[in-house]
């Protein structure tokens, strides 16, 4: 049976990290919303414009267009066996429009991973972020460093600080997280399918009490 988990977190939080650590382990598509904008803004399409004026001042992208990106992204054959969502749902709109979603795939979201860190961790973390251009592998100045500075690892690209990593967008964006996201952790909880995850602890810790959920 496919298995739809959510990775619930504060942004730098580890989502993205571990994400991409979890599709390798488990097989399972990773679907990230930030990433999908990222390649409209790099494409220059209509959606990537308008995504990119509101990513850069820590903003949400609409309610409509965001759903409808993942409709589509979630139809493709890579997601028949289940798929991580990461950064989505992000308020109980897309929550519930989740749920539509998966029930007319005849499924449900099956465990609901909340990665928590304290927030002068997160600021820390996103203040050192570096990302691959190429790839988007994910790096950090002090806990995860490319071997060479400035160069992914993986493929040799240059890597490039996100414009909303700032730390007076990073505070936005967490005083949004707040706000808007936070709620899910309710939402979820009232469900039975929140999974607290104590993210303030290296990488591969924090993966191994993940696998630990998702085999559960
Ligand atoms: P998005 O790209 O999703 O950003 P986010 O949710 O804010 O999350 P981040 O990518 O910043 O953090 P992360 O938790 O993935 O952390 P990471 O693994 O990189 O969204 C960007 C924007 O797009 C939004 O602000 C919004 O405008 C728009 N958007 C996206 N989805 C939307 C939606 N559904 N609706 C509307 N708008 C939407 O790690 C961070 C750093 O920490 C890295 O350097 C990493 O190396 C390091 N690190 C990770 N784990 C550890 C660890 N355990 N120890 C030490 N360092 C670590």
């Amino acid at each position: 049976m496919a298995k739809y988990v959510v990775l619930l977190g504060s942004p730098g939080a580890g989502k993205g990290t571990q994400a991409d650590i979890l599709t390798k382990e488990t097989g399972l598509a990773h679907i990230s919303t930030g990433d999908l904008f990222r390649e409209h803004i790099a494409q220059k399409t209509e959606l990537g414009i308008l995504a990119q004026s509101l990513m850069d001042k820590g903003e949400f992208v609409p309610d409509d267009l965001t759903i409808a990106m993942v409709k589509e992204r979630i139809s493709r054959a890579d997601c028949e066996q289940g798929v991580i969502l990461d950064g989505f749902p992000r308020n109980p709109v897309q929550a519930d429009a989740t749920k539509l979603m998966l029930n007319a795939m005849g499924s449900s979201v099956s465990v609901v991973p909340y990665i928590i860190v304290p927030e002068d961790v997160l600021i820390q973390r996103l203040s050192g972020r570096w990302t691959c251009r190429n790839s988007g592998h994910v790096y950090h100045t002090m806990f995860s460093p490319p071997e060479k500075e400035g160069i992914c690892d993986l493929c040799g690209a240059e890597l490039y600080q996100r414009v909303d990593d700032t730390v007076e967008t990073v505070k936005k964006r967490l005083r949004i997280y707040m706000e808007r996201t936070s709620p899910l952790i309710d939402y979820y909880r009232k469900q039975g399918k929140l999974v607290e995850i104590e993210g303030d602890q290296p990488i591969d810790s924090v993966t191994k009490d993940l696998l630990a959920t998702l085999k559960k």
